[in-house]
């Protein structure tokens, strides 16, 4: 959940491109930041807790000296967001600086034992320990290389290491769980732990796997198994995303220009590799259980696909939040156990935690991801890329839309392969897939101005409930955490029909109710929660298909949109809607939808 950035240049010097690197991986985590740089035998450091913009105006951080440097933008885990816990992190002589992205468990002794040693920290965060290890190995004769090496051997827990030396002009990382990666151009070399960050210097990169050191010169660039020592050879890919892709594209926000990116990102999703849909296919239809393991706006993707599953097929797929998923469903986990797991960052602890558990109870694992190298691409048996390009913006939107794709058309793979789906019926669903795209590309604009008239309503408003029936709960679901997240208000999504066991206590005069609506069956039924609600006052806010007339006659506000889809794909064109609502609400209450407060856009603690 932090970020992390080095690089060593051979003309210029390295302060201002780490400090515009940060500022593109500050979704990372933005509670305070740093740079240290090396200059002549000596270590330079500039840091400070609160947002880069706010450091650097305090303290410039394009002035310090040097060719060769370290970055950290940092979410808190251990020790408060202060100039202190900030990275990069000393050592006792100021000559050592690392940023770490992670979390050192055993630091703890690490840091009782040094101190029994003399040494001094400054910090209250685990990863400082890991300066000074360096600077005992050193102490003790050792080269700088083997020093960081033997220090690595000593610690547990996750974690992507940046670390310099001022008599040094080499950046060593190291790598266990978090993410790095490395970057080549003509003028320099980098680490960085996500691409966009590269993409203002160079589309060429080189892995780093768990387990390696890579020890980056402006000579050349060495990558060795710690465990061995042995040096492995690794070649560099290209990168075909665009700056661009990566910049906010004339939009005020990145949440907005991605949720303009969908009808592209569904088109993506869709280009997957077919034969590797057949072979997920094969998998589920080999097991005898089928678990959906996710957090956050992912698992919301995993509930919708669910009743996909057992609609089409018959299939008792069950979605399970990730960080429950030990205690509530690994015991039933053996060799016949599927788990897709699906995750845009591909780096959720909680996640990874457990696809980690149900690999050892021999599950085969399909990973959906929207990141390439991620840990769970590297761990899945089946890794199916969502290719929605980067997401910037913390809340998901672009990636859900990528994962109810491709997760809708695994399913509508599997009913035509095995389940229930005849040919008409897989060829009609796979047609109404792309023709999503072409549905939300039409009315984004248009109804871009109705979510503004909803979120004034719900603007200033304290509470918000989302309601639906069948697979568009976890519509609703996500359309009350996007609005939590962003806005700040308390939003409840709720099957509507479970609403009269509870939530409706809740329902004064003027109070929102957002109710997902799609035609036929669900209408019929959801409509008597409606009346149940306007009959307490509540304020009636629909999303609806045209032909809904009933709905819209008895909403106070709708937005409706022209489609025939199936119901099981309709979460696909309602989500816009509602990230939309949460997007304007939040601009109304001045709130920054890039940043939330007190989120990260990938969680890699437990
Ligand atoms: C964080 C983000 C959410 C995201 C969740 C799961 O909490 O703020 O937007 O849904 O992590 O992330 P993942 O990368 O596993 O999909």
């Amino acid at each position: 959940m932090c970020g992390i950035f080095g690089c060593i240049v051979n003309e210029g010097e390295v302060a201002p491109l780490i400090h515009l690197a940060l500022k593109r991986l500050e979704y990372r985590g933005y509670d305070s930041a740093g740079i240290a740089t090396v200059y002549k035998g000596l270590l330079f450091l500039k840091k400070d807790s609160g947002r880069i913009d706010e450091i650097h105006e305090k303290l410039d951080l394009n002035s310090l000296p040097g060719m060769i440097g370290i970055g950290h933008t940092r979410w808190a885990t251990h020790g408060a967001p202060n100039m202190e816990n900030a990275h990069p992190h000393t050592d006792c002589t100021g000559k050592i600086a690392i940023a770490h992205n992670g979390i050192i468990e055993n630091y703890i002794e690490i840091k009782k034992s040094l101190e029994s040693k003399g040494h001094i920290f400054k910090s209250r965060t685990d990863s400082e320990v890991f300066a000074h290890l360096i600077e005992d190995n050193i102490k003790n004769n050792m080269s700088f290389e083997d020093s960081v090496k033997q220090a690595v051997k000593l610690i547990s827990g996750s974690y992507a290491i940046a670390a310099i030396h001022a008599d040094e002009d080499k950046i060593l990382c190291v790598k266990n769980e978090s993410p790095l990666i490395i970057g080549i151009s003509d003028n320099g070399v980098f680490c960085a732990s996500d691409i966009p960050a590269l993409l203002p210097y160079t589309n060429r990169v080189i892995e780093l796997f768990d387990g390696e050191m890579a020890i980056l010169s402006l000579r050349n660039i060495k990558i060795i198994r710690i465990k061995d020592e042995s040096i492995v050879q690794r070649y560099e890919t290209i990168i075909d995303w665009s700056m661009d892709m990566a910049e906010k594209g004339g939009f005020p926000h990145f949440m907005l220009k991605e949720i303009y990116e969908q009808p592209r990102a569904i088109r993506d999703a869709l280009r997957i590799d077919k034969r590797l849909i057949n072979i997920a296919s094969m998998l589920i239809e080999n097991s005898d259980r089928l678990f959906l393991v996710a957090c956050g706006t992912s698992y919301h993707a995993c509930l919708a696909i669910s009743y996909i599953f057992s609609e089409l097929s018959l299939i008792n797929a069950i979605p399970c939040i990730a960080s429950e998923f030990l205690k509530s469903y690994a015991q039933l986990v053996d060799e016949s156990t599927v788990v897709i797991a699906v995750s845009q960052s591909g780096e959720t602890r909680d996640t990874l935690t457990a696809v980690k558990n149900a690999k050892m109870r021999g599950a085969q694992i399909i990973g959906v991801t929207n990141v390439i190298g991620s840990e769970l691409a590297r761990i899945s048996d089946i890794y199916l890329n969502m290719q929605a390009g980067p997401e910037i913006g913390v809340a998901a939107t672009k990636t859900y839309i990528s994962q109810l794709t491709l997760l809708s058309l695994l399913a509508i793979n599997f009913s035509h392969n095995y389940g229930l789906a005849s040919e008409n019926i897989y060829r009609r669903l796979l047609s109404e897939l792309y023709e999503a795209s072409v549905i939300i590309e039409k009315y984004l604009r248009r109804i871009d101005n109705e979510a503004k008239r909803i979120a004034q309503v719900i603007a200033p408003r304290e509470n918000v409930f989302y309601l639906s029936r069948g697979i568009n709960v976890a519509s609703a679901l996500e359309g009350a955490l996007k609005l939590k997240e962003i806005s700040y208000i308390h939003a409840e999504g709720y099957p509507a029909g479970e609403s009269k066991h509870g939530p409706i206590a809740l329902v004064e005069e003027g109070f929102p109710c957002i109710f997902i609506t799609p035609t036929g069956e669900t209408s019929v039924k959801i409509l008597g929660n409606i009346m149940e609600m306007k009959a307490r006052g509540a304020k009636i806010i629909s999303i609806t298909q045209d032909d809904a007339h009933e709905v819209k006659e008895v909403s106070d506000i709708f937005i409706s949109i022209e489609s025939n889809l199936s119901e099981i794909l309709t979460p696909i064109i309602f989500s816009p809607p509602l990230q939309l609502i949460a997007y304007h609400t939040a601009i109304l209450r001045l709130k920054d939808p890039d940043k939330p407060r007190n989120l990260a856009k990938s969680v890699t603690v437990p």
